[in-house]
């Protein structure tokens, strides 16, 4: 008998032992255990990896958002500083570096502040102006009037920030059950060309002055004034006036030919006639019952005006 049949023997002779199957099927329960364990174990690890990187992504997508945010937040920022000085826009205009006498100490300090040529010497004492590229502005505010006019090329449609002041005015009147609309925005040069030599042929030069405003001289063509539902004369009483007289300076917008200053506007009181000048500047002149005349210190007056030849010359008298 060699030693591999003693072995098959002694196997076989085993196989038969209950006690020997006993010990065989707990080695193979203990070993079933095992791997049990050693699979739960493996799961459990990379369950544990599977939560720190969604973790981690989690730390990440915050981070990234609050950057975001904080993006916003400036560009915000950056924004209502502008909204409160809208008619300085200085992307329309050439972007020279700022001027020490733009400076507001520089506009109190009681003489006109003239920081480069302008044909309206005279104007604005105790303010700052500036004319460049043929728009002027006094501290900061565009002014277009019957003493100031725009280029013919000023072209800039309506002005985005004005558009949205208007737009948040409009959402919250109509949720008091206001309703208002733009009747007439921004026209161009062109537009109040046509609109003015019409008055000019029916019936010359003062009947036309007295109707419409001169080329250049409307401040539609700023893009920040906007005719509010009508332009009838009516409309000062419907509750729509009284809502915007109330609350349009919270919005920015004054109405910019008041009644009883006329003689000071040049223009006959115009309920729907909205000027946007930034919430600051709007509620200084509504509290201190001030048309933009009188709170930059200017005329408007055909008169005053540096083209005034020129229209009579054109259209005569
Ligand atoms: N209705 C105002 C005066 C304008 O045309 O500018
Ligand atoms: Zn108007």
């Amino acid at each position: 008998m060699n030693g591999d049949s003693f072995k098959t023997e002694q196997a076989t002779e085993r196989s038969n032992d209950p006690e020997y199957e006993e010990y065989v099927r707990k080695q193979l329960e203990l070993a079933r255990l095992r791997r049990e364990r050693a699979d739960q174990i493996a799961r459990d690890k990379l369950h544990a990896q599977m939560v720190l990187v969604g973790a981690a992504l989690l730390i990440i997508i915050l981070i990234v958002a609050a950057i975001i945010r904080a993006g916003h937040k400036s560009e915000q920022a950056a924004n209502t500083s502008s909204a409160d000085k809208p008619f300085a826009h200085v992307e329309q205009t050439d972007k020279t570096e700022p001027k020490e006498s733009e400076t507001p100490e520089d506009a109190s300090s009681g003489e006109q502040n003239v920081t480069e040529d302008t044909p309206y010497a005279g104007q604005a004492e105790g303010h700052t102006l500036v004319t460049e590229n043929g728009i002027t502005y006094v501290d900061g505010i565009m002014i277009v009037n019957k003493t100031f006019s725009l280029p013919s090329t000023y072209d800039p449609g309506l002005d985005p920030e004005a558009e949205q002041a208007f737009n948040d005015m409009a959402g919250t009147a109509w949720s008091e059950g206001i309703t208002l609309w733009i009747c007439s925005g921004y026209r161009s040069y062109d537009e109040q060309v046509s609109l003015f030599e019409g008055y000019v042929n029916m019936g010359g030069l003062d009947y036309a002055d007295s109707v419409s405003a001169r080329p250049g001289h409307s401040e539609h063509q700023s893009g920040l004034c906007m005719d509010i539902n009508s332009t009838d004369f009516s409309f000062e009483y419907t509750a729509e006036a009284a809502w915007l007289a109330e609350h349009c300076a919270e919005y920015g917008f004054i109405i910019r030919f008041p009644r009883g200053k006329e003689s000071i506007t040049g223009y006959t009181y115009e309920p729907w006639h909205l000027r946007y000048v930034g919430v600051e500047a709007a509620q200084v002149m509504k509290a201190q019952d001030l048309c933009l005349e009188e709170y930059l210190g200017v005329t408007s007056d055909y008169a005053d005006a540096p083209n005034n030849d020129e229209f009579i010359e054109k259209y005569g008298t």
